[in-house]
């Protein structure tokens, strides 16, 4: 018929990397979370489609500004380096870097850090915090769990990673915790190809409906419990 030429069009195209609880993880086949939730609710405010196109997370900038994927939506922090690569809509959410140890670690916050192993998964603000550290050395992971995993098999002595997940992989890794002391806060956006005011006034118009009706504290009221 007619109007498959429109197809494209239609489709918002997401690109993410889901080894992010409560952010975007797998639930069976299907990538679940806070971001496919905003995204499938912008998307139907757009009244568009939504793919979700899983990757790694330090492709997801590439594929936002090449074009591949329409907007990129990964729990990801507005950086400026960021910034020189690809446009980012009105945040959706704060969050902040913390430290995870095993339980008796010596480590009881940031200052304690210099001169340890500390794992991130690569290319997050995680690693670049990490990559400031007077004399760390930075284990970078695939994803943020392997990190974890790596900590409670001894192989390094901590990880950077944002508070939520951190409390998602603590909860299904023995003998850790989460300090108390983090780092600063960080705000959370969905990135878009550099210039296209278009698509990025109209998500930034769809978030304050889904922030004036309710419905973003909604899902995150599903994924995060207060
Ligand atoms: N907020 C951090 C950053 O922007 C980590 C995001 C990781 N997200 C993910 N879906 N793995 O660098």
């Amino acid at each position: 018929s007619g109007d498959s030429g429109n197809k494209k069009e239609d489709t918002l195209v997401m690109a993410t990397n889901a080894e992010f609880p409560p952010y975007e993880y797998y639930e069976g086949k299907d990538v679940v979370g806070i971001d496919a939730d905003i995204a499938a609710a912008v998307a139907d405010e757009l009244g568009m489609k939504l793919k979700i196109e899983d990757m790694a997370f330090d492709s997801i900038i590439a594929a936002v500004s090449s074009g591949k994927a329409d907007i990129g939506a990964a729990g990801m922090t507005v950086t400026k380096e960021r910034l020189k690569n690809v446009d980012f809509t009105d945040t959706y959410a704060t969050a902040t870097q913390v430290i995870i140890v095993t339980e008796d670690s010596e480590i009881a916050g940031p200052d304690d850090l210099t001169g340890k192993k500390i794992g991130v998964q690569l290319g997050t603000t995680g690693d670049i915090y990490a990559d400031d550290i007077e004399d760390a050395s930075v284990e970078r992971y695939n994803k943020g769990f392997e990190a974890v995993q790596a900590l409670q098999q001894g192989k390094i002595d901590a990880v950077i990673i944002d508070g939520e997940p951190a409390k998602e992989f603590v909860k299904e890794a023995d003998g850790l915790k989460i300090l108390d002391e983090a780092f600063t806060e960080e705000e959370y956006a969905i990135a878009v190809k550099k210039g296209n005011d278009e698509l990025k006034d109209k998500i930034n118009d769809a978030l304050a409906s889904l922030k004036d009706s309710g419905k973003l504290d909604e899902i995150v009221g599903k994924y995060i419990s207060s």
